[in-house]
């Protein structure tokens, strides 16, 4: 496997996936328990997008993603929220400018936002990338680093101490078999904890096949599941034409957000005029 994220932080898959998961942690913090935050498939935490790694031979894709939001000063608050975050994460790291410049992966976004009550799992299967997620976060409060494979972390950290969990997995969907291992994975962690929140990301290459991954996954559940999927593009000569995310056990609210941002994230995201996007509930909240 050599799956590099580096290539595709900041781009419109990612600003689509940290903006929901901003706000699954925002629902989960409206109550004062803490909660575990599981991240299945965390990748390095940081994204320099003026390294190599992010180009310069390839073409960058965070223009057309964080870059669409970065400079607009009228946000709806979700957004801005987002934003906001992102531009701490460049502050921290040494300044502001006209464009970012360094991306927050996953991780950071949860630990920006992490209280004291509220604790962080990261799991990372590529030993050099594990490393530098383990730097980021030496000493960081509440937080676990695990180089390993993230659909173990099931087993290993469910049902958490807290009896409150919001899990993340993305993984790099390089294998063909990654839509069994996360059902797989997932029969096994709603046997452990039914009332975790699982956020499932996915890419639209083929859209038979994320059918059948989204008609299978809500077939076998009885807990809620929200979808939600996002398509920047509707040119077939596209392979990646958008992505999805499945949310099982949603918190209160987060249908709403997902409701108003879908249309705000397609206008601004958007390849082309046939950008779309969609939301559904797959098993429908009692
Ligand atoms: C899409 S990236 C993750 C991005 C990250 N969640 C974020 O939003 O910033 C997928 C990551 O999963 C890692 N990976 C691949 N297979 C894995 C596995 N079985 N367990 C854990 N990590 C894995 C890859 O090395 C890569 O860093």
């Amino acid at each position: 496997m050599n799956y590099r994220h580096a290539f595709h932080a900041g781009n419109y898959a990612d600003v689509f996936k940290h903006v929901f998961l901003l706000r699954l942690l925002r629902a989960l913090q409206r109550k004062a328990k803490g909660f575990l935050y599981l991240d299945t498939h965390a990748g390095r935490g940081v994204y320099d997008l003026a390294s190599a790694a992010a180009g310069p031979e390839r073409t960058p894709e965070w223009p057309a993603g964080i870059g669409r939001l970065w400079q607009e000063a009228q946000l709806p608050p979700a957004l801005g929220d987002y934003v906001a975050l992102v531009r701490e994460f460049n502050e921290r790291r040494g300044g502001i400018g006209d464009r970012p410049r360094f991306y927050p992966g996953s991780p950071w976004i949860a630990a920006l936002v992490q209280r004291p009550p509220d604790r962080l799992a990261f799991w990372e299967q590529q030993a050099g990338e594990a490393r530098v997620l383990h730097t980021e976060f030496d000493g960081w409060r509440g937080t676990a680093v695990e180089c390993g494979d993230g659909y173990d972390a099931f087993r290993a950290a469910l049902p958490p101490r807290e009896r409150r969990a919001l899990v993340l997995v993305d993984p790099p969907f390089e294998d063909q078999g990654e839509f069994e291992a996360i059902l797989a994975a997932l029969d096994e962690g709603l046997r452990r904890f039914p009332s975790g929140v699982y956020a499932i990301w996915y890419p639209v290459t083929e859209r038979a096949q994320t059918e059948e991954f989204r008609h299978t996954l809500s077939a076998r559940l009885r807990q809620p599941v929200l979808g939600a999927e996002l398509a920047v593009t509707a040119n077939p000569q596209v392979r990646m034409k958008g992505c999805g995310l499945l949310v099982i056990n949603p918190p209160w609210g987060f249908a709403d957000d997902v409701k108003a941002l879908l249309p705000a994230l397609t206008e601004r995201l958007a390849a082309d005029s046939s950008a779309s996007s969609r939301w559904e509930w797959l098993v429908p909240s009692p």
